[in-house]
């Protein structure tokens, strides 16, 4: 429902609330309170607004601003806090425009050079001396903010990358973010992207009153942001003390920078705040010595960074360079050496995982690295064991890297209890008991008991309703272990089966929370195909691999059906999974060998009569020449690198095979080609010449 077409008229335009008093914010406040009341009620309870929807947005907004500002005079009957306006249970999903993807890392210099060298092979062009931004990269929450003719109308949160949450009633009570844009010069839309953080003095002082009342602290300060981001109650995120700076962007309407540095000035003069630290610099060196200076100046700075980020400043550089599957290949983040510290192994656990894979994870005295306190440790497998000789009750140097799962690097040799003894890696599975065999030239040790191994068969079921996968809310990893264990849910279907009458009645559970998992299940009956295939755990099918799957089948069945028939390693549909680029011939084994067992089908037949996998929506369809065709390059181009070509006819909407079939539309000739040239013309395929390419794909 629309709250009224007519916009209501407005008077003189109020004070700038970094201009009220106390005593004018607090009136304001009081005022602010009983019109969104009076708003709320003409609309939902007598269908009669009064008001536009963006009048009645804009009440709010301001309404938040000042809370923002003010939060000690954030009021009992505040719009934000009121029954009846209750806020939302969940936030709502938000599809990004453009994907919001991660960086690569690099560690040392080394790995800077590597990511030059990469961009050099890739771009076939001479990069000595090159302008690239370093910013610092700030540990906090990356958030994308979408203006409308320079009006902020959404806030979103990065979630998958693909898909975000709603925050917009939260982050419009951070200062640091317009509301309006200053200046002019803006696209029509413009999505401005950066992190939203708190700065070190905040968090002390937020965990500081958390530890006063009783309520248990954050972390760290980038723990402590995300979570007062994801607030349910908009006042809350506003009491908190949150910064933010931007440093990209996703979708616009049109071009504003030629440079990344052109960008940030924009960003600046529109009324963001930018880092000031950011630095041109040219070439590798400079880079460097930005990196030293900033690792020295770190402890100073208010707020918490674990590196800095480079840039390809030139915007038609990092549009040749593109993307890979998850990061671009124009930007690295050099991160800060890992922090190290020193404590006392207590045990090494077994863990069974989805695939019955036994990790050993190490039991740790807890002890506080890098403001993260770490009571666990990874140790890998059983060479990672015998090649530190690490011992029950020897002294460990323990170290975090960013969000990396913390790993025990040395062994403090002079502290071992005398009595130690080395450590036998079990030859049986710790849950189900059964043999665990390690494969000849594997590092994995695995247990054999398949599904009847609980530990498998949790850990199966626990990924099936991740976030990722069937993301069911309120079926938590507890809930999960539980049901198993009283047999209410054995496989996948039976989660659709519940019978949530009784589920009701169990300890802990409720009527209400009984229906609202009964609707967050109803509500993944209809599920992306994608989703489905990352959901069935299959062994090194991730999501990138799900996605690759999906785009390639369409639809469930010609993906089941062309698995199934994958078997036979000398037919059609072997051939053109191992063909489909990102799909390796380990996983393809991995792949067919999940449909080879009777279970699997089953659990696939019986998932069949419980819920609807949707096709594959393509993404927008792309008007190019090429696009939905089937290309093959052999030879070497001259104007750019196979790694380019291949980029750039997939970004126009083409798949890239590695290898030539009937199914193939083109193949392209580049000099030296070899065997598939011929076999293009056997084949009576398409040929293209290095020129007619280009000429093809609109570049000459
Ligand atoms: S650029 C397409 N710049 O680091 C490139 N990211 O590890 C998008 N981050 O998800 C990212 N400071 O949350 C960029 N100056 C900066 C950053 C930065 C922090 C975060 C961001 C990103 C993560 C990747």
């Amino acid at each position: 429902m629309n709250r009224a077409k007519s916009a209501t008229k407005v008077a003189a335009e109020p004070p700038t609330v970094a201009a009220l008093t106390e005593a004018e914010a607090k009136a304001e406040l009081k005022r602010l309170a009983e019109a969104v009341a009076y708003h709320d009620k003409l609309y939902h309870q007598q269908d009669a607004p009064k008001i536009s929807d963006a009048a009645y947005d804009a009440l709010r907004l301001r309404n938040n601003e000042i809370e923002a500002r003010f939060p000690q005079l954030i009021r009992p009957d505040s719009p934000n806090r009121r029954v009846g306006a209750a806020p939302s249970q969940t936030f709502a999903k938000v599809v990004h425009a453009k994907p919001m993807l991660s960086l690569d890392n690099a560690f040392d210099e080394d790995g800077v050079r590597a990511f030059f060298q990469r961009m050099k092979n890739f771009l076939r062009i001479d990069l000595d001396g090159i302008a690239l931004a370093a910013e610092p990269k700030i540990d906090g929450l990356s958030t994308s903010l979408r203006y409308q003719r320079g009006k902020f109308v959404q806030g979103a949160t990065r979630g998958d990358g693909e898909t975000g949450e709603d925050i917009t009633a939260n982050v419009a009570t951070l200062r640091e973010i317009p509301k309006t844009l200053q200046g002019g010069g803006w696209p029509d839309t413009l999505e401005v992207r950066g992190e939203i953080y708190m700065d070190r003095e905040g968090f002390f002082a937020l965990n500081a009153a958390r530890e006063n009342a009783g309520e248990p602290v954050f972390a760290n300060p980038r723990n402590s942001a995300a979570g007062s981001v994801r607030q349910l109650d908009p006042a809350i995120t506003a009491s908190r003390p949150l910064h933010f700076f931007a440093y990209a962007w996703g979708e616009i309407s049109a071009e504003f920078a030629t440079t990344h540095w052109q960008a940030l000035e924009k960003f600046r003069a529109w009324g963001f705040a930018v880092n000031p630290l950011s630095k041109l610099c040219h070439g590798v060196d400079e880079l460097l010595a930005f990196h030293r200076w900033i690792a020295a100046e770190r402890a100073k700075l208010a707020y918490d960074i674990d590196g800095v980020v480079y840039k390809v400043n030139d915007l038609k550089l990092q549009e040749r360079l593109g993307f890979a599957a998850r990061a671009p290949r124009w930007a690295i983040a050099h991160k800060f050496p890992a922090e190290q510290g020193q404590t006392v192994l207590n045990d090494i656990i077994i863990q069974v995982g989805r695939t019955g894979k036994l990790t050993p994870v190490a039991d740790l005295e807890p002890i506080t690295i890098g403001g993260v306190v770490v009571k666990r440790a990874t140790l890998h497998n059983e060479d990672e064991i015998n090649r530190l000789d690490v011992r029950v009750g020897d002294t460990v140097v323990v170290q975090r890297a960013g969000d990396v799962i913390p790993q025990i690097v040395a062994v403090v040799r002079e502290r071992r209890p005398k009595d130690s003894k080395p450590y036998r890696f079990p030859d049986r599975c710790p849950i189900c008991h059964s043999i665990a065999v390690r494969e000849r030239g594997e590092a994995a040790t695995r247990c054999t008991g398949g599904l009847i191994c609980a530990a498998q068969a949790v850990e199966r079921l626990k990924h099936f309703v991740q976030r990722d996968a069937f993301d069911i809310e309120g079926l938590g990893d507890k809930h999960i272990t539980a049901f198993w264990e009283e047999k209410l849910i054995r496989s996948p279907a039976d989660i659709f089966r519940l019978d949530f009458n009784a589920i009701a009645q169990r300890e802990g559970w409720g009527g209400l929370s009984a229906e609202n998992l009964r609707r967050a299940i109803a509500a993944r009956r209809h599920i992306a195909l994608d989703r489905f295939i990352f959901a069935l755990g299959i062994p090194q099918v991730g999501q990138v691999t799900a996605r690759l799957l999906a785009r390639h089948y369409r639809g469930l069945k010609p993906w089941r059906d062309a698995m199934t028939a994958a078997r036979d390693h000398d037919g059609e549909a072997w051939a053109e999974l191992n063909n489909i680029n990102g799909i390796g011939e380990d996983t393809a084994t991995d792949i067919v060998g999940f449909f080879a067992e009777a279970h699997n089908q089953k659990i696939l037949d019986d998932l069949a009569g419980e819920i609807t996998v949707e096709d594959y929506a393509a993404a927008a369809p792309i008007a190019s020449a090429i696009a939905g065709k089937t290309v093959v390059f052999t030879g070497s181009l001259a104007a750019m690198s196979r790694g380019e070509a291949k980029a750039r006819a997939e970004a126009l909407g083409a798949n890239v095979a590695a290898s030539v079939s009937k199914k193939t539309d083109f193949v392209v000739i580049g000099a030296d080609a070899g065997s598939k040239a011929g076999k293009a013309e056997a084949l009576g395929v398409k040929t293209l010449s290095e020129e007619e390419w280009l000429a093809l794909i609109g570049r000459s």
